[in-house]
């Protein structure tokens, strides 16, 4: 859920310091980058050694530590995406509801423009004095959020309101902040991706330049708006965003295969692999000699993927590409958007000084089903993702 989100974590100097590394675990499980900041106080409870080996990070601990050795509060301030503070003490709560900045995780606070959640942690009595309420009261009116304390035995032996929070509770808090409650959020979507590659002998094969950069931009941008992602992926020496399924495949067959699978429980589909259009006749095991071999190799269709998905969808939204070189795209894409009954075509130049092909950015022309037609200049594939997705949430909200 957390895939490449990037959180601070402040420890403060309390007992239930050690359910911090419980937190800084999970969240690292779940592909976030924890930084954690603790105060001098927690570092007596907890070491810093325990959370370094938990989130494979330094920890921050010192105002005045030498800025070209070690991250300096503004940056880190301004690299966070969120600050959770767990457990947070009175104090803590006190000197930030004061904006005070005597040491680095109260300067933080101070500097992050980030959404900050506090977990607090104290004796009954303490939490429930008129001034800790009076501060908390502050920080919720500045738009800080907390997750209460529980009722249970507290450390100091008596009973009451004051024990950290559940790990559990702590983290659908920090869901809920980063997680977007947008329309892709829990969709199910299905993305093909890069070449095929269609043997001939044990060494050769026809195949395309696909490079799998868009298909891959657009996993890892679904997957930030929450969605849950299937990567099918032709050969391409990218790694698969952090929190998407990816199953490898080589040839048209297989990704058919998988795709038609995964199809019926699958909301969206966004075919942006380059599937060969056709493949060998006949694949020897062995590799082929020269004499062996004849100036023309037959070929046979591979399964059009998305023109049956077109034909079997229910409720599905299919979006696909085309790779055009002819003078008028939008024609080309329309014709391509009618016969395989897709919802949305992304259409972009292939050849020529505009190809997208393996490009790092490219233009595109958008084309929905209902006639509606949307130019995107030349861009960053991760751009385009974007502008894409936001398509397809249109549609969705519809
Ligand atoms: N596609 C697919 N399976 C195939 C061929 C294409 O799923 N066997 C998908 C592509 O991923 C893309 C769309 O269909 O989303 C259009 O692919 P393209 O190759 O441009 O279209 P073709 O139907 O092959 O038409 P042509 O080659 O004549 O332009």
């Amino acid at each position: 859920m957390l895939s490449g989100r990037r959180v601070i974590l402040g420890v403060c100097g309390g007992i239930a310091a050690y359910k911090a590394a419980d937190l800084a675990r999970r969240m690292t499980r779940e592909g976030c980058t924890v930084s954690v900041v603790m105060t001098a106080n927690a570092a007596r409870f907890v070491t810093p050694l325990t959370f370094r080996t938990l989130t494979g990070r330094p920890v921050a601990m010192d105002l005045f530590a030498d800025p070209a050795s070690s991250v300096p509060h503004i940056s880190l301030a301004q690299w966070a995406e969120a600050v959770v503070v767990a457990p947070a003490t009175a104090d803590c709560l006190a000197r930030a509801a004061q904006g005070r900045a005597d040491d680095l995780l109260a300067a933080l606070l101070l500097d992050t423009p980030a959404p900050v959640l506090w977990a607090p942690a104290m004796n009954t009595r303490m939490w429930e004095h008129p001034l800790t309420q009076a501060n908390v009261k502050k920080l919720i009116d500045l738009g800080h959020g907390f997750v209460n304390p529980g009722v249970g035995v507290l450390a100091c032996g008596e009973e009451g309101k004051g024990k950290l929070a559940p790990v559990e509770d702590i983290l659908a808090a920090v869901h809920a902040l980063l997680v977007p409650a947008g329309p892709l959020n829990g969709k199910r979507i299905l993305i093909t991706a890069g070449p095929t590659r269609e043997p001939w002998d044990a060494i050769r094969f026809l195949s395309n330049r696909s490079s799998g950069r868009m298909g891959y931009a657009l996993a890892e941008a679904a997957r930030r708006r929450g969605a849950d992602v299937t990567l099918i992926s032709g050969p391409v020496a990218l790694t698969p965003p952090e929190g998407v399924r990816c199953i490898r495949v080589n040839t048209a067959v297989e990704m058919h295969a998988q795709a038609m699978a995964l199809f019926p429980q699958t909301d969206i589909v966004i075919a942006a692999a380059a599937v060969a259009d056709f493949r060998p006749a006949a694949v020897t095991e062995q590799k082929l000699k020269k004499h062996e071999m004849k100036p023309n190799i037959e070929l046979i269709p591979n399964p059009d993927i998305l023109a049956e998905m077109g034909q079997k969808k229910t409720r599905q939204i299919l979006v696909g590409f085309a790779a055009e070189s002819v003078p008028d795209l939008e024609a080309a894409g329309r014709k391509k958007l009618e016969s395989k009954k897709l919802d949305l075509i992304v259409v972009n130049a292939a050849g020529g000084e505009h190809d997208a092909f393996a490009a790092e950015a490219s233009a595109a022309l958008l084309l929905d089903a209902r006639g509606h037609k949307q130019i995107l200049s030349k861009r960053l594939k991760s751009e385009l993702a974007a502008a894409i997705l936001s398509r397809i949430e249109g549609l969705l909200e519809v």
